[in-house]
């Protein structure tokens, strides 16, 4: 079966051996293997019963990044916005010759009565997951489905899987601009992102793709942006991995985030509206 329902998560298995796993909490992503290689980190500590937004995999920050600022209407929502913590469905599953599809829905109707009130909008999101052999696309579309506009920001939060953090590096950002969320600076970016220490950068009007090789070893992976502009690198590295109850102390080595989305800017949705945005990942 390419697309197998079981009770809380989707798993998606190509002919060619790859596969991938959704949580439909969160429609969190918390598996992509090419040849029997885990490419996407969750951790050890991770809460999957449902109860919080899972420590790692692909959760989707919506419709909020990070936490909100007054006066704007989404101050009083949970950091990163609902759809990680929202119970999504399985809408629909397919295969063709090269892919295996799986597309997964969140409406208003399905949010928490806390968090309808907090964000009165009625809103309508699919995310598709397409597994290739090779590849893993993730995409996520926004409906305005009401009769008000309204402001969102989107990002796919994906934590990967690394050899060591002293031993990858983050290319494509070089000569951007980004808020150094650490400093509180903006600062530009020269040349590639090595790991050292606390990494909470956004890059916004990213117009390359972004690669994380694995330096000293084969491989690596790719981010392709498509129709998302931003770009947020995290590593909370020892103090802020020490801080997270869901997250193992020394974990910090073994992944970071790369995370696609739109996030620099609320982006505004008129009544009617659609909007959509996606990553493809690769192997180097
Ligand atoms: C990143 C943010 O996207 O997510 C960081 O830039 C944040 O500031 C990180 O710490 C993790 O957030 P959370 O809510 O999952 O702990």
């Amino acid at each position: 079966m390419p697309v197998s329902h079981q009770s809380n998560k989707v798993v998606l298995t190509h002919p060619s051996g790859a596969s991938a796993e959704v949580y439909l909490y969160g429609a969190t992503l918390t598996s992509w293997k090419v040849a029997n290689k885990e490419r996407i980190f969750v951790s050890e500590k991770a809460i999957l019963d449902g109860s919080k937004a899972i420590r790692g995999g692909i959760p989707l920050v919506f419709p909020v990044f990070g936490k909100g600022k007054a006066p704007h209407v989404t101050a009083a929502l949970p950091q990163h916005g609902f759809a990680r913590i929202s119970q999504w469905k399985l809408l629909i599953s397919s295969d063709d010759a090269n892919t295996v599809t799986a597309e997964f829905g969140l409406d208003h109707t399905l949010i928490s009565e806390e968090n309808r009130k907090l964000w009165p909008f009625d809103f309508s999101l699919v995310y598709t997951v397409k597994l290739a052999a090779e590849t893993i696309e993730t995409k996520l579309r926004v409906h305005n489905v009401g009769d008000k506009s309204f402001d969102f920001n989107a990002l796919l939060h994906t934590y990967f899987l690394i050899p060591d953090a002293s031993r990858v590096k983050v290319v494509g950002l070089s000569g951007i601009d980004y808020v150094d969320k650490v400093l509180a600076t903006t600062v530009r970016q020269e040349g590639d992102i090595i790991l050292e220490g606390e990494v909470d950068s956004v890059y916004a009007n990213v117009k390359s793709d972004v690669q994380i090789p694995y330096v000293a070893e084969e491989g690596g992976v790719q981010v392709h942006l498509k129709g998302l502009s931003d770009v947020v690198v995290w590593n909370p590295w020892v103090g802020k991995a020490a801080a997270m109850a869901d997250f193992g102390d020394d974990e910090f080595h073994k992944m970071i985030c790369v995370e696609a989305g739109q996030v620099a800017e609320f982006i505004a949705l008129a009544a009617g509206g659609s909007w959509e945005g996606s990553q493809v990942l690769s192997l180097l």
